[in-house]
């Protein structure tokens, strides 16, 4: 087990377009919350778990205190064997950065940092109903630094109502004059269950399909002129800087995920951890696994997930890997959506725009 997912389940507010599993800090429910995950880690053994990489995720992580961070990391640390450890990633919302957390978390081996920004001006933030400005995420990003944080990745959203091309340019120019290792660069998407889908739906939003491609374009343009290479569909490095948690997950490698929510693979088998805080304690709290389904995968599906994720890495696949479905490649080669380079297959830059269509072909 090379690669542990940590699920932070809590925000400062919910915003009103993510479905990631998130409720609103509640303070009453967080150290039992911390006691499960560390509860959960030990029901696998933990002493034996040598990982490569850890990312804490959400949520926001950074919505724990100081005290309740250095409470879950010294635990962890306590149980795992960390001497193989290369990658250490902690998602943070602008809002929940401070000096001291920024110290604890460097001090404790957390080594990379991933801060949402999203956009740079007020009335967009405003619109994605986030609870910081643009200042205060400036704020928040030199804070890290100083504090001593050489790996940084900054989240952009593009295809926000009411966004301008021109806002789009701004934002990409404005974080990459900060020089981020790397960013993720993400198109607004309208998931089940959100405010904004639900407004989308009665028409109270609307997207505009052409405009997010001409903006997806210019982020490959823009980060690639300024040497941040486009290594998956939404992420971008400078070299040597890609994120190891997820090229390993892109990848196809088993991972071990704690927490409300969280997906592991282990071996073929996949489960999912329920996606409520309260059951998830509960049941882990009563010696069972708190899983809310579980499947083990056939070797087609590990097939096609493998394809499906390769296609969105800018490496590609082994040719080899696409043997069944010669003829869908040759197609898709001829129509320009697919490129062969030295035994691999990968998608062309108008095959990036149709990602998800094509991948679909596979499945
Ligand atoms: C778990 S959050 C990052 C950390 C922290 N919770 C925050 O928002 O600052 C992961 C990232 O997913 C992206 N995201 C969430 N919902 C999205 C959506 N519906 N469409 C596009 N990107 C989304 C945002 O860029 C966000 O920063
Ligand atoms: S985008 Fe981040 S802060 Fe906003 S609800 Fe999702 S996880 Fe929480």
């Amino acid at each position: 087990m090379r690669h542990l997912y940590v699920h932070i389940p809590f925000c400062p507010k919910v915003c009103p377009y993510c479905s990631f599993y998130k409720e609103a800090s509640d303070r009453n429910k967080t150290q039992a919350f911390l006691d499960a995950v560390l509860l959960e880690l030990d029901t696998f053994g933990s002493a034996g778990i040598q990982p490569h990489t850890i990312f804490f995720g959400g949520g926001t992580p950074s919505a724990l205190s100081t005290r309740q961070l250095d409470y879950l990391i010294r635990g962890l640390r306590d149980r795992l064997d960390l001497s193989a450890l290369r990658e250490w990633t902690l998602e943070m919302n602008p809002a929940t950065v401070s000096e001291e957390k920024a110290e604890l978390l460097l001090s404790l081996g957390v080594n990379r940092i991933s801060m949402g920004v999203q956009a740079w001006q007020s009335d967009l933030l405003a619109r994605l109903g986030r609870v910081h400005s643009a200042t205060q995420a400036l704020r928040s990003y030199q804070i890290l630094r100083q504090a001593g944080f050489r790996r940084i990745n900054l989240d952009l959203i593009f295809g926000i109502p009411g966004q301008t091309p021109a806002q789009w340019q701004e934002s990409l120019l404005q974080t990459i004059n900060l020089g981020p290792e790397h960013i993720s660069a993400y198109c607004l998407t309208y998931e089940e269950d959100t405010e904004f889908f639900r407004q989308l739906a009665i028409g109270q939003l609307s997207q505009d399909e052409f405009q997010d491609a001409d903006l997806f374009e210019m982020t490959m343009d823009t980060l690639t002129r300024y040497g941040y290479s486009q290594y998956e569909i939404s992420n971008y490095a400078l070299p040597g800087e890609e994120c190891l948690h997820n090229l390993a997950y892109w990848s196809g490698n088993d991972y071990l995920g704690l927490g409300p929510s969280a997906f592991s693979m282990v071996s073929g088998h996949r489960w999912q951890n329920i996606s409520n805080t309260s059951s998830y304690v509960e049941q882990i709290e009563r010696g069972g696994n708190a899983h809310s389904f579980s499947e083990s995968l056939s070797l087609e599906t590990r097939l096609s997930e493998k394809i499906v994720f390769g296609l969105r890495m800018n490496q590609g696949i082994a040719e080899e890997l696409l043997m069944p479905w010669s003829a869908n490649v040759q197609d898709l080669e001829d129509a320009g959506y697919l490129q062969r380079r030295a035994g691999t297959i990968s998608l062309s830059r108008s095959g990036r725009m149709v990602a998800d269509a094509i991948g679909e072909v596979f499945v």
